[in-house]
């Protein structure tokens, strides 16, 4: 410990504190973590975010095209967001009272629901809060179980939906599921974007429900048009629910409020949402749901709270949901999202075509990745690739990821562990200068691949050496 905690002055303090930033980690939090990013020099040290950029002690700004995970769908430290969280904190609110009804909660759920409902949403006129997008997920597999009185939760190969133990039961990949023990019994997965194979399951007739992501955060892919009408129309006739998991993809970013609004007749009876919703400033998660189905959890005054958190419907958070759906109406910013959203994976596909080793650009709206894959033709191209996956299955996403960052300052994520698909979440603010910026980038950077041997392949080469053997 330095020096005492001061509230005055503590911004400054702070800043006496910035050296110490990993090494604390190192030490209280995660050493696995830290050796990670310091392996692949993602140590940057940033001191500052606003809009789309972060800034590190130095000076120099780096696009953010990771988002915290898709968190800061209007950039860092929104301004309109940060003037009603400092308006709030002035007045002495009387915050989470418990017995009592929080005013900004309902103004929140009445918000949420009149973009939830509309043309095919049906009745989806009642909201739970909560406080991550994963407490979202135990809620619906909860509300489900409760409604139906039947225990099966299907969900999708891929699927994400959070890590806490019910939400973990319904992930897609073992990478997540394995050494935690058994999981939450009574769920089957089913294969994406595979009706046939989803009315198979529900036959057993003791389905729950089908909790589904119409965008797949792990892998991008978009669900077939027709697919969640039909996927809903078959939960209804083997008496289970429709989840849509619109943590990720919800709230604006595909170029929609919620992402099943993209096709017609798409009725879910429970929308999770989350990470956007916070702002950027104070954790939040809500399922918004059918009457009927909230009534069947919460059916007496004994039951009232039956299922409920400490921290959900707190002020902050609240206050932080009602401005963001606020500055995302006023600024039309799922519009932004579909026009930029289209002109970017267009233009993304077009780089795509001339370089072997893309696969394919998928996604909708500001969310989209690029699917890497081992080359066709060339046997030089080929081998470089050979030899990267017998170092390190997954480490070829590095020969993109790292130049994005260290040359131009772009910064992205692998979308998932042992994966080739890069994932791009822009705040769906952003403008389409800094999205030129990141395609010329892109253009270098794949370009850049096709030289073997060439410097992209040999650090990674070096990298995937080190990091076999330290993080071993
Ligand atoms: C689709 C989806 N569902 C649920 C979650 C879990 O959200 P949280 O991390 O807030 O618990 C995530 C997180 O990435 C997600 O992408």
């Amino acid at each position: 410990m330095n020096q005492p905690l001061h509230t005055t002055g503590f911004l400054d303090w702070l800043d006496g504190q910035q050296s110490r930033q990993y090494d604390l980690h190192e030490r209280y939090i995660n050493p696995a973590f830290v050796k990670t990013i310091r392996t692949i020099g993602f140590d940057k040290g940033y001191v500052r975010g606003e809009g789309e950029w972060l800034f590190d002690a130095e000076g120099r700004r780096y696009l953010d095209l990771l988002t915290g995970w898709g968190v800061f769908a209007l950039g860092r430290n929104h301004p309109r967001v940060r003037s009603i969280l400092e308006q709030v904190l002035s007045r002495d609110m009387p915050n989470l009272v418990r017995m009592d009804c929080s005013l900004l909660a309902g103004l929140v759920a009445e918000k949420l629901v009149s973009h939830a409902s509309g043309d095919a949403g049906g009745d989806l006129s009642r909201v739970f809060f909560c406080n991550s997008g994963t407490e979202s997920i135990e809620a619906a597999i909860k509300f489900a179980r409760c409604h139906t009185r039947k225990p099966r939760i299907l969900y999708c190969d891929h699927a994400f939906h959070g890590l806490t133990m019910g939400a973990l039961s319904l992930n897609g990949s073992d990478f997540f599921r394995d050494r935690f023990g058994s999981l939450m019994p009574d769920t089957s997965m089913v294969p994406f974007n595979d009706l046939a194979a989803l009315e198979k399951a529900l036959q057993s007739k003791d389905t729950a429900a089908f909790v589904v992501e119409p965008v797949q955060g792990k892998t991008c892919s978009v669900v077939a048009d027709g697919y969640l009408a039909e996927a809903g129309r078959l939960c209804r006739k083997a008496g289970a629910l429709l989840v849509a998991d619109e943590v990720q993809c919800g709230l604006g970013r595909t170029g929609k409020w919620f992402a099943y609004q993209h096709w017609a007749g798409v009725e879910p009876d429970m929308v999770c949402v989350a990470k956007a919703l916070s702002g950027g400033y104070v954790p939040v998660g809500a399922v918004i749901a059918r009457p009927r189905v909230m009534d069947s959890v919460f059916d007496s005054m004994e039951h009232c709270v039956i299922h409920s958190n400490t921290f959900g419907q707190n002020d902050l958070a609240m206050a932080a949901a009602l401005a963001t759906l606020q500055v995302m109406e006023e600024d039309d910013l799922p519009a932004n999202a579909a026009r930029l959203g289209a002109r970017t994976i267009s233009r993304l596909a077009d780089l795509g075509r001339t370089c072997p080793f893309v696969y394919e650009v998928r996604g909708k709206g500001l969310m989209f990745g690029i699917d890497f894959r081992r080359p066709e033709g060339s046997l030089k191209l080929k081998a470089a690739w050979d030899a990267l996956h017998l170092l390190n299955e997954g480490v070829f996403s590095q020969t993109v990821i790292l130049p994005l960052l260290h040359e131009h300052r772009i910064l992205a994520q692998v979308a998932g562990y042992h994966t080739e698909l890069i994932k791009f979440l822009p705040p769906i603010n952003i403008g389409e200068e800094s999205l030129d910026g990141f395609l010329s980038a892109m253009r270098e950077v794949l370009e850049d691949l096709k030289r073997v041997p060439g410097s992209a392949w040999e650090t990674v080469r070096m990298l995937a050496k080190g990091a076999a053997a330290q993080l071993r």
